[in-house]
């Protein structure tokens, strides 16, 4: 199958030019503006723009084990429809992946599953270094410093050490300090409102987790990256370790701080949880200084049953990757940031800081993961069109300009103008030597 995309405004490694995108096969062949080759389809995309497909490094599909939440199908049409293509999956499942075996069979149920790519973490448990040392067809080693959503928790000093230590995976950790979070809890006693999340894992418990991570990121010469930053006192601390560190922040964390649990209660409930104004005002500052190498998801979706239990029997977490890019380009068309920031951010970023190979860029001879985006459309986000398992979306009723209106999935077509092909296109993501 080949497919020619004519005259769209191209997002480039080096340069942002009006060319045409011939695509053959699995593969980008030529990227001219006077390319003539037959090809089976030819797309004209004058007006729009063409980007790489969006790399999101931080998911919960949920499968196997609790798919009455989310599941590989649905939510990868959810992935197809906000140009996403691949996605990096976290280990909280049921069973947990927590052994190479676990992996090879979440890689085989994926397998027939997914619309797009695919990879998932390993996790980290105070006992399984022997499988941490020797795990492959991963990403990465995923710690949760705090405990979240499941029982993976690791933050025992010498167990932490050990895994930096003997290791060579890049790990990621989400940076929540548990002794911080018990001592709050003792603190605020009687939980009144979903607000107290808030204050059960504030600031310090943020800045605590992540010190302590990037020490031992710094001390171990480890590659680690620091996943959700909530706050924006975490940013000089990563900061002072970016020799070795990088890290990533979530559209949640942007644009929702306390001041929304008044309007969206335990739907904007999410670990870590969201913060201030101040920081909003904070991490964006630092994403336009350069500070921030990814933007992520963090999907975890929940039922509405289960979210809308009194807090704190309601679980953390919401739903995200069919909005994320669309969130992320309405920013463009305010004119906060720039599509080149918004595709380093969303699709080169992510695939460098986790040797995703061939993917992240438009570039001949790599895969034709590509996403055409309209600037100029306007919708409003909708729970009743929500693709995800779960049907609801924190942005239920805000309108944004700019979406994905086609996504390619390594040279096959899987969404446009609102129709989703639902046949498995994606691959096991590769990764690096
Ligand atoms: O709020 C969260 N929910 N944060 C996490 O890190 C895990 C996630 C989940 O799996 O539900």
């Amino acid at each position: 199958m080949r497919t020619l995309i004519k005259n769209a405004v191209v997002v480039l490694p080096d340069e942002t030019a009006r060319t045409s995108v011939l695509v053959d096969g699995n593969r980008i062949a030529m990227i001219d503006p006077a390319v003539t080759a037959q090809a089976d389809e030819v797309v004209e995309a004058e007006g729009l723009h063409l980007i790489p497909g969006v790399v999101d490094d931080q998911v919960h599909f949920r499968e196997p084990g609790l798919t009455h939440k989310e599941d590989f199908a649905h939510a990868t049409r959810a992935c197809a429809k906000g140009g996403i293509t691949t996605f990096l999956e976290m280990p909280n499942t049921k069973p947990e992946v927590i052994t190479q075996e676990r992996l090879e069979e979440k890689l085989a149920l994926a397998a027939g599953k997914c619309l797009v790519n695919y990879g998932f973490y390993i996790g980290a448990t105070t006992t399984n270094i022997d499988e941490l040392r020797t795990a492959t067809r991963t990403p990465g080693i995923k710690i949760f410093i705090g405990s979240s959503t499941g029982n993976l928790l690791v933050d025992d000093q010498e167990a932490l050490e050990r895994i930096f230590a003997e290791t060579t995976l890049p790990i990621c950790s989400h940076c929540e300090d548990e002794s911080t979070i018990r001592s709050n809890r003792e603190a605020i006693g009687k939980f009144t409102s979903v607000a107290d999340h808030s204050r059960l894992r504030d600031h310090a418990a943020a800045l605590v987790a992540t010190k302590r991570a990037t020490n031992l990121a710094m001390r171990h010469k480890h590659h680690f990256h620091v996943l959700h930053v909530s706050t924006a006192a975490e940013l000089p601390v990563i900061e002072a370790a970016r020799d070795y560190v990088t890290c990533e922040v979530c559209p949640h964390h942007l644009f929702f701080n306390v001041n929304d649990y008044e309007r969206l209660g335990s739907l904007v409930q999410m670990n870590p949880s969201i913060k201030n104004p101040e920081d909003n005002a904070g991490l964006l500052q630092a994403l336009a200084e350069g500070k921030i190498d990814v933007i992520a998801t963090d999907h975890a979706p929940h039922t509405l049953e289960e979210k809308k239990k009194p807090y704190p029997q309601s679980p953390s977490g919401l739903p995200a990757v069919e909005n994320s890019l669309a969130l992320m380009l309405n920013e463009v068309s305010r004119g906060r940031f720039t599509l080149e920031q918004i595709v380093a951010w969303m699709c080169t970023n992510p695939a460098r800081v986790w040797n995703v190979r061939n993917k992240g860029v438009i570039r001949e001879g790599f895969d034709a993961d590509l996403v055409l985006v309209d600037l100029n459309k306007t919708a409003t986000v909708l729970n009743e069109q929500q693709e995800t398992k779960c049907r609801w979306s924190p942005w239920h009723g805000t309108e944004l300009t700019g979406w994905a209106v086609r996504t390619w999935v390594m040279g096959r077509e899987v969404y446009r103008d609102g129709v989703i092909d639902g046949k498995v296109r994606g691959h096991e993501a590769l990764f690096g030597d």
